[in-house]
């Protein structure tokens, strides 16, 4: 049975996001994405009403609630500005998502519950600069000495760079081993060894925080392995999963406020003696937009929904972060186009959701990879399996923690 309703907690969450977006995001947002300032009382106001750990299980600090309402809140928060719901998407979707898929007990007491809490923040270390699309290109090295392991290298583009804590970082620990070579870690910003230096000059999410790491010589112990050793290419293959759902549900987030913002001012403006909502070629613009929210909502639940099945959504995922973020690009372009020369200005917020609307076109996969992934699905070139480890469906068993 299908079922489009949300449920009475998914709309509360909702209405409280959306509250907390319109009172403490946007009258603010305009002046942090100028200053290139990012504001960490955010992550402790997400923490304070427990959007940190939405659909993770209670027994690990989470709230327990299903992963489509993980897709309403980073929904909501691009409504106000893309950095939060970055923010987001490594804490939760990239970091602690994978924690609760592939951790082992000890570390996911230790590691999410924390996450989970908004007492630590999480982030995620894949991309370098030679290893963006092609992941196992990675020169990043783990070698192994006694209990412990030494990383020496570097990651980019690394959202929340200068304020999580802790860090799931992949390195080569076979260099001739390709994708098989790469292993999962756990890291926390206090090894000795670690640095982080936030990147200057972006053309948007100017209010995010993002950047390098750099590992020389910094020691993790064994114990802080994710999965299995050369296991890394698949546990990130997997975090991407989950990173790009959230992502596909912020795009939502980006359309809506385009469309939001732009049927206020086809009402304002007015050209040739009518307002510019009743000249047809405005109408097809606001139309592709109000169409594009509901086929990208209807992509996005699809994936949760298959999350909440405990089933693989590689397919279904890659689609729906292909389609919403093509669609928030062109929402937002539009947006400006029919604010015409004010649109150009920081007078009114457009500008600024087209400028936020491309990193999400390039990162976690680009619109090529995405292409030729669903080319590659569609003709039988790729199939999704069963993964040695599954995200949990839910409702999540009760278990009893040890
Ligand atoms: N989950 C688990 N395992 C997976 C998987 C998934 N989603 N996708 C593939 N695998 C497994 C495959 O089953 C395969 O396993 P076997 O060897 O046992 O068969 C193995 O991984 C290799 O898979 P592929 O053959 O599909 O790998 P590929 O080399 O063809 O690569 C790709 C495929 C689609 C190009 C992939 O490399 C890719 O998605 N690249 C883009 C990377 C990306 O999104 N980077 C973004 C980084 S994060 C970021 O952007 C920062 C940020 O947000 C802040």
């Amino acid at each position: 049975m299908l079922n489009f309703q949300l449920t009475e907690e998914q709309q509360s969450v909702q209405k409280m996001v959306r509250k907390f977006v319109d009172q403490e995001i946007i009258p603010y947002i305009a002046e942090w994405d100028r200053n290139h300032e990012f504001q960490p009382k955010i992550l402790k106001r997400l923490a304070d009403l427990q959007l940190t750990g939405v659909c993770i299980p209670e027994e690990y600090g989470g709230v327990g609630m299903d992963y489509n309402t993980l897709a309403i809140v980073c929904e909501e928060l691009e409504r106000g500005d893309t950095a939060y719901r970055t923010a987001i998407s490594v804490h939760t979707g990239l970091n602690s998502m994978t924690l609760l898929q592939w951790g082992n007990e000890e570390q996911k007491q230790k590691y999410l519950a924390p996450q989970a809490k908004g007492e630590k923040i999480g982030a995620f270390g894949l991309t370098e600069p030679n290893a963006g699309s092609d992941v196992a290109a990675m020169r990043t090295t783990a070698v192994r000495d006694g209990d412990d392991y030494i990383i020496n290298g570097s990651k980019t583009w690394i959202s929340l760079c200068d304020y999580a804590d802790n860090f799931i970082v992949f390195a080569k620990t076979d260099v001739n081993a390709g994708a098989k070579g790469v292993t999962a870690f756990i890291v926390e910003r206090t090894f000795p060894g670690f640095e982080s230096k936030a990147i200057k000059g972006k053309l948007g999410i100017r209010a995010g925080n993002t950047g390098e790491l750099f590992f020389s010589d910094m020691r993790v112990p064994a114990a802080n392995i994710l999965g299995e050793v050369g296991e890394g290419f698949k546990i990130a293959m997997s975090a991407l999963d989950n990173g790009r759902f959230t992502v596909a549900a912020g795009a939502c987030g980006l359309i809506a406020a385009s469309l939001e913002e732009s049927v206020k001012y086809c009402h304002e403006r007015k050209t040739f003696g009518k307002e510019i909502g009743q000249h047809q070629l405005v109408q097809q613009m606001i139309a592709k937009m109000s169409a594009n929210l509901e086929i990208s909502r209807l992509l996005v639940y699809k994936s949760g929904w298959l999350k909440n099945e405990g089933k693989r959504n590689t397919q279904e995922t890659s689609l729906a972060k292909w389609i919403s973020c093509n669609a928030a690009f062109e929402a937002a372009n539009d947006a400006v186009q029919i604010h015409g020369a004010y649109g150009y200005s920081d007078e009114y917020p457009v500008e600024r959701f087209l400028r936020n609307s491309k990193a999400p076109v390039i990162y976690e996969g680009t619109r090529e990879i995405h292409t030729v992934m669903q080319g590659e699905y569609a003709l039988g070139y790729r199939q999704d399996k069963e993964l040695r480890k599954m995200l949990p469906a839910w409702p999540f068993e009760e278990v009893t923690v040890r």
